[in-house]
């Protein structure tokens, strides 16, 4: 009985702590929504001609703002200002618009850096920034989002390689990466939609892709499919057995080898 007691006790207590985070938890010390916080960050270091941003920063919460959407227990869910001639740059402030679950800012005309704090989103689905002018490299952090399941970072001047740890993110069902200015190596990602067209660097200077050995791999491939190849070319193993059969030059074993691996890997 005594310890049954002390255990509601305990409940009561840790349930009214609970309840007074969260309740208070939105609240910066100064009293400010936290989410108010981020987005006026985000306002102020854009450039918004048509004033379509016109957020008062005194609001309890962003829940009326135009362009901005929340949950219903008033958390900001989704930042949508497509085609709004906005300039500027994206603020790292957005990494504290912690239930952000949609960002859409396609076409407008921001540039400098696609901000590292994004992959600090857990719940982001869908990121648009595609037809800006972001330049600089992908953040490898995006690759932290394990719910994120379309990307298009299209028609912007970014540069550098792909990063490698894109090909852990196997949720991802469309990429678009085309006209900009990556370079290679390209990673062999899992998304069943994957562009990369426009990137002189990793497509040569002609229109397109097509016939370009390395991507088009998941795309030409079923999906399970393309996830099992990717893994087996990635494996160490299957490169030192490689190596030993190539260096035998009995190259005929070693696709012999890789054909009785792909069976028993991947069907
Ligand atoms: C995120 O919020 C915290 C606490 O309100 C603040 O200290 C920090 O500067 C914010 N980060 C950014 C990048 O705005
Ligand atoms: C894009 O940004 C670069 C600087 O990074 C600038 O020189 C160029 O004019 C911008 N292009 C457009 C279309 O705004
Ligand atoms: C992207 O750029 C290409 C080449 O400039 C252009 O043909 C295409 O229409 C652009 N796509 C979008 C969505 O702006
Ligand atoms: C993929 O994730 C695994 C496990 O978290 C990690 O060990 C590995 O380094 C990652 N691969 C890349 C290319 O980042
Ligand atoms: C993909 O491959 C799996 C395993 O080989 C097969 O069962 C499935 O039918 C294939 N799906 C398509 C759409 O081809
Ligand atoms: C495969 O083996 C070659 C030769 O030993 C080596 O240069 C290469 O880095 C290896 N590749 C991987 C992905 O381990």
């Amino acid at each position: 009985m005594e310890a049954s007691k002390e255990n509601v006790l305990f409940c009561c207590v840790a349930s009214f702590i609970c309840l007074w985070t969260t309740a208070y938890g939105e609240l910066t010390p100064a009293g400010v929504n936290y989410e108010v916080e981020a987005l006026m960050g985000i306002k102020n270091s854009l450039v918004d001609p048509h004033n379509v941003l016109n957020w008062d920063e005194h609001a309890v919460d962003p829940c009326s703002w135009a362009m901005v959407t929340c949950s219903t227990d008033n958390f900001v869910t989704s930042l949508g200002a497509p085609s709004q001639r906005l300039s500027g740059t994206l603020s790292p402030s957005i990494g504290n618009l912690t239930n952000l679950q949609s960002l859409l800012l396609q076409d407008n005309d921001i540039s400098g850096h696609i901000p590292s704090e994004l992959g600090r989103l857990p719940k982001l689905k869908t990121i648009d920034l595609s037809s800006n002018n972001f330049s600089g490299q992908i953040p490898g952090a995006l690759s932290n989002l394990n719910s994120l399941q379309y990307l298009r970072l299209n028609n912007n001047s970014l540069d550098g390689a792909i990063p490698a740890s894109f090909v852990n993110m196997t949720q991802l069902n469309f990429l678009d990466l085309s006209y900009n200015d990556l370079s290679i190596p390209v990673p062999p990602v899992h998304a069943k939609t994957f562009n990369i067209v426009g990137n002189p660097l990793i497509c040569g200077t002609e229109h397109g892709c097509a016939g370009t050995t390395p991507v088009p791999q998941s795309l030409a491939l079923n999906y399970s499919q393309s996830n099992c190849l990717s893994r087996l070319l990635q494996s160490d193993q299957l490169n030192s057995s490689l190596n030993f059969f190539c260096s035998k030059s009995c190259c005929c074993c070693a696709s012999l080898l890789l054909s009785f691996l792909l069976q028993s890997f991947c069907f």
